[in-house]
């Protein structure tokens, strides 16, 4: 078995996805979620595409007790930080409950990862960190304006590993600022199930086209794009996962700090998904364009050309293939890990 890797979030979207790639990569991950957004039937699913079931505590980022408990027993090699509270609307109408998550909840675990010497840590950051970039492709170097407390949250969190590494050389971190991950695993086992109506774009449409919804509502058809919708970088959560994968074998070599984008480098707008998605899915999505929603910014997308100089990663799925594996995940699981 190889180095044991603390995923905290793992039961979620991307942490579940990035266990299958550490395995995939010889690494042992061990999950630590407290289930606020996901479901621990994942770890079933986990056990059928790995071979193995990986091992899962269900507790609490910020539980120091619980984090000194589990370094003293496991021979963790270092750590993807995933755990945290996602929903940009929320941490507006709930700002507290989104710092207390996302920056104490980083706090704590550094400061266990400190006390206990594990000093590899891989931080899932956010594209949100920019707000409304002034052009795109979006270089690392950009201006960073978060425009909701989410945002905040991520670049606070950023600039505190950024301190504590000036302080202590000897950390290896990586800051991984993802833009819009969507897509499944190809085996239709695990994928993303939003509780309640989703507020992402792809979630939406596979609801809609497997009957849970009757259209989408597409939020603007009048911004300075080719045809009128928004436009995002769109990455697929296993390229992702393998990017994770990079980034702790890049810090294996040496201590330091990278903080890189994740995306393909690509924009796609609402309808270029709308049509690719119907083309993966042989279904017609209904959709009907409304207004805008307020704080969408109208178009970016990422430069990923430091992530593929240091890490040598590059995302290799298309926007047909995001849309298959999410379809097939959908379509076979209409009720998420219940189904
Ligand atoms: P997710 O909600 O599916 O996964 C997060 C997981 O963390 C969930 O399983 C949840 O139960 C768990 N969790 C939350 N707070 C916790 C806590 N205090 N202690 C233990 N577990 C806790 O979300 P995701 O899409 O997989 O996102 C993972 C990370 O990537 C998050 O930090 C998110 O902010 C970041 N990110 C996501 C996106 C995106 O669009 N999905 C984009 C950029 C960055
Ligand atoms: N959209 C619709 N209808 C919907 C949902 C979305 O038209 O029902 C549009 C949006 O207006 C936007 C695009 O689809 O133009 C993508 O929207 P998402 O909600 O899927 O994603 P966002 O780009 O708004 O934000 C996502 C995450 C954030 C993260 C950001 C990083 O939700 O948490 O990507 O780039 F910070």
């Amino acid at each position: 078995m190889g180095s044991t890797i603390l995923v905290t979030g793992g039961a979620g979207f991307i942490g579940s996805h990035t266990c299958v790639a550490l395995a995939a990569a010889g690494y042992t991950p061990l999950i630590l979620d407290n289930l606020g957004n996901s479901d621990a039937r994942v770890v079933d699913r986990l056990a059928r595409i790995i071979g193995t079931a990986p091992r899962f505590i269900e507790g609490d980022v910020r539980d120091r007790a619980l984090l000194d408990k589990l370094f003293r027993e496991q021979p963790i090699a270092g750590v993807i930080h995933f755990a945290g509270l996602k929903a940009v609307g929320d941490s507006v109408a709930d700002p507290i409950t989104y710092y207390d998550n996302n920056v104490h909840g980083s706090f704590v675990l550094a400061a266990a990862m400190q006390a206990a010497g594990v000093r590899t840590l891989i931080f899932s950051s956010s594209a949100t960190v920019y707000g409304d970039p002034d052009s795109s492709p979006i270089p690392e170097s950009a201006a960073l304006r978060p425009a909701n407390p989410y945002g905040h949250s991520k670049r606070m969190v950023e600039q505190a590993l950024a301190d504590l590494q000036h302080a202590h050389p000897a950390w290896r971190i990586a800051l991984l600022r993802y833009f819009n991950p969507v897509g499944a695993h190809e085996s239709g086992l695990i994928g993303e199930h939003p509780q309640g109506k989703p507020n992402n774009l792809m979630p939406f449409v596979c609801q809609v086209a497997v009957g849970l919804r009757d259209k989408l509502a597409v939020h603007g058809g009048d911004y300075p794009t080719p045809d009128g919708t928004g436009v995002r970088d769109y990455v697929h959560v296993m390229d992702l996962a393998e990017g994770h994968v990079a980034a702790l074998r890049h810090a294996a070599q040496q201590p330091g700090l990278v903080t890189l984008n994740l995306g393909t480098g690509q924009g796609a707008s609402v309808l270029e998904v709308v049509k690719a998605f119907e083309r993966a899915s042989g279904k017609t999505i209904a959709y009907e364009i409304g207004p805008r929603r307020p704080g969408d910014v109208p178009a970016y997308w990422g430069d990923p050309s430091l992530a593929q100089a240091t890490l040598g990663w590059r995302a290799q799925r298309g926007l047909e293939q995001m849309c298959a594996d999410s379809w097939r995940w959908q379509q076979g699981n209409p009720r998420g890990y219940e189904s």
